[in-house]
């Protein structure tokens, strides 16, 4: 094997998934609508959706024709590119608060550069976090963090408005309050609200880091459904379907700071992940996705509601909202074997956070996934 721990996307290594290896599916060869295909040709339904990467299902075809087309022009050239000016106007349209945009190839990378900029604006080094937000050095505590970096972070509860009490004041003052606005339930806009207040009123930047949600829950996730505007927010996955790209916006005299400081990358220019996501914003406008996937999700979470309670020695929940939702297990080696059963039934469902619909999962699609996930309990049940 030559790639170490199986996968470089960890959450993909099939212990993550399946809790073992061995009979399970390891690796895929193709993906369209809501279905995947193994390297055994196997097909399965899905409600991973590459770990919510992809909103209007795979290889949606307005997108691959989109960048198809920017694979033929070239894909990436010498000079900034047409599409990124076009697709930061477009954001800055549907995104609150937003009047400039910066581009990058991964959520890890985004959230960092929110950070840096919160810093240089700022001048503090403080940061406040809730949620997670990717590998970088700045909000881990693993193996090869170096301890300086790692006395610059204090996580803070979700929910949890009284916990907030006392969190920004004092000497040293954060430079950001960096916040997953969904940790596994929808949020108390009480709770959002006083985040915002919080950090208005001890001068730190609010950055909601919408990598989940924007393109989910809302075309401009939280911010724009529970009307909490962050001073910068953070967008990826959804956001081309599943080609690489994230984004920082927010205000100007915050988002100018990036001219300050040394935030660059060869590849965010690429405009193949440009034009996909240009396809894609046109696709949400015109076909109200958001929608679509609020009303498959409730479909899925009644059908997972409805199970719960008939499987009481496997399940011991249901969490989540309608486009992000996952079942609670009894223990973990339960919530494994549901997956392996799953998988047998044709089915890749992600046994914690989360399960994802897209466009492509119509009421039947959802009613079958429910179907399998049936077939698959009751096997687990029994050997409980
Ligand atoms: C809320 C949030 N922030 C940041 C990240 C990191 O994004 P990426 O894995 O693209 O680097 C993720 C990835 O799951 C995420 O869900």
């Amino acid at each position: 094997m030559r790639i170490p721990g199986f996968t470089s996307t960890r959450s993909k290594r099939p212990e993550a998934l399946f809790g073992s290896v061995g009979d399970v599916p390891m690796r895929l060869v193709r993906a369209d609508g809501c279905r995947l295909w193994d390297e055994g040709g196997r097909e399965y339904l899905d409600t991973v959706m590459a770990l919510g990467a992809v909103g209007l299902g795979y290889a949606h075809p307005a997108v691959t024709e989109a960048a198809e087309r920017a694979m033929r022009d070239g894909g990436v050239g010498s000079l900034a590119p047409v599409a990124e000016a076009m697709l930061a106007e477009e954001l800055c349209f549907v995104m609150p608060g937003a009047e400039r945009v910066l581009f990058f190839k991964t959520g890890a990378e985004a959230v960092a550069a929110a950070v840096r900029l919160a810093r240089a604006y700022t001048g503090r080094e403080r940061v406040l976090t809730c949620g997670y937000h990717g590998w970088h050095d700045w909000c881990q505590h693993g193996l090869g963090v170096p301890a300086a970096v790692r006395s610059l972070r204090t996580e803070i509860p979700f929910n949890d408005v009284a916990a907030l009490r006392g969190i920004a004041t004092g000497d040293s003052l954060p430079a950001a309050i960096v916040v997953e606005p969904v940790i596994e339930v929808a949020p108390d806009p009480v709770w959002l609200r006083a985040v915002r207040d919080v950090a208005t009123r001890c001068g730190a930047v609010l950055v909601l880091d919408e990598i989940k949600t924007a393109f989910r829950i809302a075309l401009g996730g939280a911010a724009e459904r529970w009307e909490v505007e962050p001073d910068l927010m953070v967008l990826g996955k959804a956001m081309a379907n599943g080609f690489p790209l994230a984004a920082v916006c927010g205000h100007r005299d915050l988002m100018e700071t990036a001219t300050r400081t040394w935030i660059s990358s060869t590849l965010a220019t690429e405009w193949v992940s440009l034009a996909a996501a240009l396809a894609v914003l046109d696709i949400y406008r015109r076909e109200r996705v958001c929608d679509h996937l609020e009303a498959a999700g409730t479909v899925l979470l009644a059908g997972l509601e409805r199970l719960a309670p008939a499987f009481p020695k496997a399940v011991r929940g249901v969490r989540g909202m309608p486009q992000m939702c996952y079942l609670t297990f009894s223990r973990e080696e339960v919530s494994a074997a549901v997956a392996v059963a799953a998988a047998r039934h044709g089915l890749l469902f992600k046994r914690n956070a989360y399960n994802f619909v897209s466009l492509a999962h119509t009421d039947d699609v959802v009613i079958d996934v429910v179907r399998r996930l049936e077939a698959a309990l009751t096997e687990v049940e029994r050997t409980c």
